[in-house]
């Protein structure tokens, strides 16, 4: 049998819900990520590192709510919280103690938070930064890194991937578009030569590197950014969606030892339920207080809303998890389980005369079949028909993981490695077999 005709005969369960989506829903899925030929899996339950389909199948699971559970699904902490919170109101209306307490952790974990402010997601958490830093600038001008994400509103959704000229979207104002400047990743000089025009408010990036480290960044290159950012009175904003509390309790920047004026998190964040924060130095955090001066809170202010923003729900799962998370022992672990999955797939992929590599750091491992990226980042897009192709022949073989790239969670065990390097394997073996690396 070929991958897809055993994914097809494994999953009719998930075909028929996907039939049914497709009647529903534009496209049939809800996230653009989830976007699977010749049909999505369909997934009813998960515990811990595995979750379980609508057909009864079993996987390890390294797409951890798309790197939102760093302590696993379902993680006894987090559900007692949730449960008990849910007993006690789900949206209060009101200001509550638990989003205090949740603030008070983000400020005592990440370096350069004074301030804490939520928001329900990390696409409105780097929306309000590029807000807060407009503001406090005067200047109307973002740059952002080729290759890097942060988020899919209008003015974040532009030059994630190759070719990076055409923007991620249709329907989003050429006016928005030129507010945002394209710099290439790890490229000092380049990002000087914009800041010299004096309209730039701030420099936005993942600082472990575009696209949860895809192209990584070189060393030194965070230290030099803070040091020009400063220079020029521009904003430094790391996104850390992904990286924060995962690289280390205080994120990729006390990983990598370079503080920004404004940081946006999400996922760990919100412990697994939905939720963001932007967080950072006093003085720009502090645009967003009413002041009690009419004009000045009526004018330059920076307004926030948002009906769930710090819901008690998702407050109660975050001081769970963060609480956790505050000790670098599960970092530490992560990271270490992350050494040893990307060390056993890139051995697999050498073994079985795959193109390409397995790299990544921390507790994130990438799959690649064009190799390694250079310091600019792929100049090609990927081919998508091959990961797409992986995907499904990982799925037939118990292991499911986004795209090109997994999350290590600190509840993941050498067992599940040594599983998921055999699932892989036998997954390597089905795409050779289908003739998918046949002359490359
Ligand atoms: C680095 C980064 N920034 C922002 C976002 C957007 O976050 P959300 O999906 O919560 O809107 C993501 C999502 O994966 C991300 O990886």
């Amino acid at each position: 049998m070929t991958v897809l005709e055993e994914y097809r005969a494994r999953h009719p369960k998930s075909a028929a819900l996907w039939e049914r989506a497709r009647a529903a829903i534009p496209g049939g899925i809800t996230h653009d990520i989830r976007h699977l030929a010749p049909f999505p899996v369909y997934v009813e339950r998960a515990q811990g590192t595995r979750k379980w389909d609508a057909d009864g199948h079993e996987y390890i699971d390294y797409w951890m709510g798309h790197g939102a559970l760093f302590l696993g699904h379902c993680h006894p902490a987090v559900v007692r919280a949730v449960q008990e919170q849910v007993a006690r109101g789900t949206h209060l209306g009101a200001c509550h103690e638990l989003e205090v307490r949740w603030a008070e952790l983000v400020n005592r974990l990440v370096p350069c938070a004074e301030l804490t402010r939520f928001t329900m997601s990390g696409t409105e958490a780097t929306h309000l930064a590029m807000r807060v830093a407009r503001a406090f600038t005067g200047r109307s001008r973002i740059v952002k890194l080729a290759g890097h994400f942060h988020g899919w509103h209008d003015g974040a959704a532009v030059a994630v991937n190759p070719p990076y000229d055409v923007p991620m979207s249709a329907g989003i104002p050429g006016a928005t578009l030129d507010q945002v400047l394209i710099c290439p990743p790890n490229d000092v000089k380049a990002v000087e030569a914009l800041l010299e025009r004096g309209d730039v408010a701030a420099v936005i990036l993942e600082p472990a590197g575009g696209q949860a480290g895809t192209t990584p960044t070189i060393p030194g290159y965070l230290h030099e950014l803070r040091a020009l950012t400063a220079r020029h009175g521009v904003v430094l904003i790391f996104d850390e969606v992904i990286t924060g509390f995962r690289y280390a309790p205080g994120g990729a920047q006390a990983y990598f030892g370079v503080t920004p004026d404004l940081t946006t998190l999400a996922k760990i964040v919100a412990g697994g339920l939905p939720g963001g924060a932007l967080c950072g130095a006093r003085a720009p955090m502090a645009l967003l207080a009413f002041r009690g001066d009419a004009d000045w809170d009526r004018s330059q202010r920076v307004a926030h809303a948002g009906t769930f923003n710090a819901n008690p729900l998702s407050a109660a799962a975050a001081i769970a998890t963060l609480e956790q998370c505050a000790d670098a022992s599960l970092q530490a672990r992560a990271n270490k389980l992350g050494d040893e999955l990307r060390r056993g797939l890139a051995e697999a992929m050498r073994r079985a005369d795959v193109p390409g590599t397995c790299y990544g750091e921390a507790s994130i491992y990438h799959v690649s079949f064009e190799g390694k990226p250079g310091l600019a980042g792929f100049d090609r897009p990927r081919r998508g028909d091959a990961y797409h192709l992986l995907r499904c022949a990982l799925l037939n073989h118990g292991v499911d993981c986004s795209t090109h790239h997994g999350w290590v969670s600190a509840v993941h065990t050498e067992e599940d490695v040594a599983r998921t390097l055999a699932g892989y394997e036998r997954a390597f073996g089905a795409l050779a077999a289908d003739g998918v690396f046949a002359g490359r």
